[in-house]
């Protein structure tokens, strides 16, 4: 997607060779204009999969996730992240490792929101390890429900996540993927 490119080109910052800033338009300012065609290549991209849920995870993934179930015109549900958790027989519950933030969450959605039958479109804003989608998906399949697809933002192609999840037998869109952030800089996996 060449103008979300664009804009990791214009206004991402390289941290370090594994960690790539994007705050001005997608993990603090959030950049709507961009965000609404991010919603539309999803779409487009998942035309034909009869999505009728889109599941993401608290707090960046809901904007790119809203504005694809807004062009879809179907229910959005965030999943939320916990720290430690009573047990509750209303709730999915899966444990998600951040190997960047090096801590567990478990993250929940209420029973009630997905239900045997549905197809579930998954949406994050990063992919690096997978452990954040895989974590979705499991609760997906909890629910008796299917993984639709697995629509991602920005890949860190050369960390294993997308690869993981394909070999897991998903199919995964990213609209950017990323193959090197080194010396400060970004290199693209695609030319398109
Ligand atoms: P994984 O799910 O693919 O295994 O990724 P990981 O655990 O490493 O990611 C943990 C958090 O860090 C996620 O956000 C993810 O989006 C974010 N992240 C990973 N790599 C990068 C990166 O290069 N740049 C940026 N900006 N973020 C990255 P989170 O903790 O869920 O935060 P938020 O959604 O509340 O903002």
């Amino acid at each position: 997607m060449q103008l979300l490119k664009q804009k990791v080109l214009d206004e991402g910052i390289v941290l370090s060779n594994q960690v790539l800033k994007v705050d001005s338009f997608l993990n603090h300012q959030m950049d709507p204009v961009l965000m609404k065609e991010v919603g539309r290549e999803f779409t487009r991209r998942f035309a034909g999969e009869a999505v009728n849920r889109v599941l993401t995870i608290e707090s960046s993934g809901i904007a790119p996730g809203i504005m694809t179930a807004l062009e879809l015109e179907v229910p959005m549900i965030f999943a939320r992240k916990q720290k430690s958790l009573t047990l509750r027989d209303d709730i999915f519950v899966e444990k998600v490792y951040s190997f960047t933030k090096q801590e567990t969450n478990e993250i929940t959605v209420a029973k009630k929101f997905i239900q045997p039958g549905d197809r579930v479109l998954i949406i994050d804003d990063f992919l690096a390890n997978g452990e954040a989608a895989f974590g979705l998906a499991r609760i997906v399949e909890q629910a008796g429900a299917t993984v639709a697809g697995i629509g991602i933002v920005i890949e860190k192609a050369f960390q294993p996540g997308g690869r993981l999840l394909k070999e897991a037998g998903y199919r995964v869109e990213s609209l950017v993927r990323v193959a090197a952030l080194d010396d400060g800089k970004v290199t693209f996996a695609d030319q398109d």
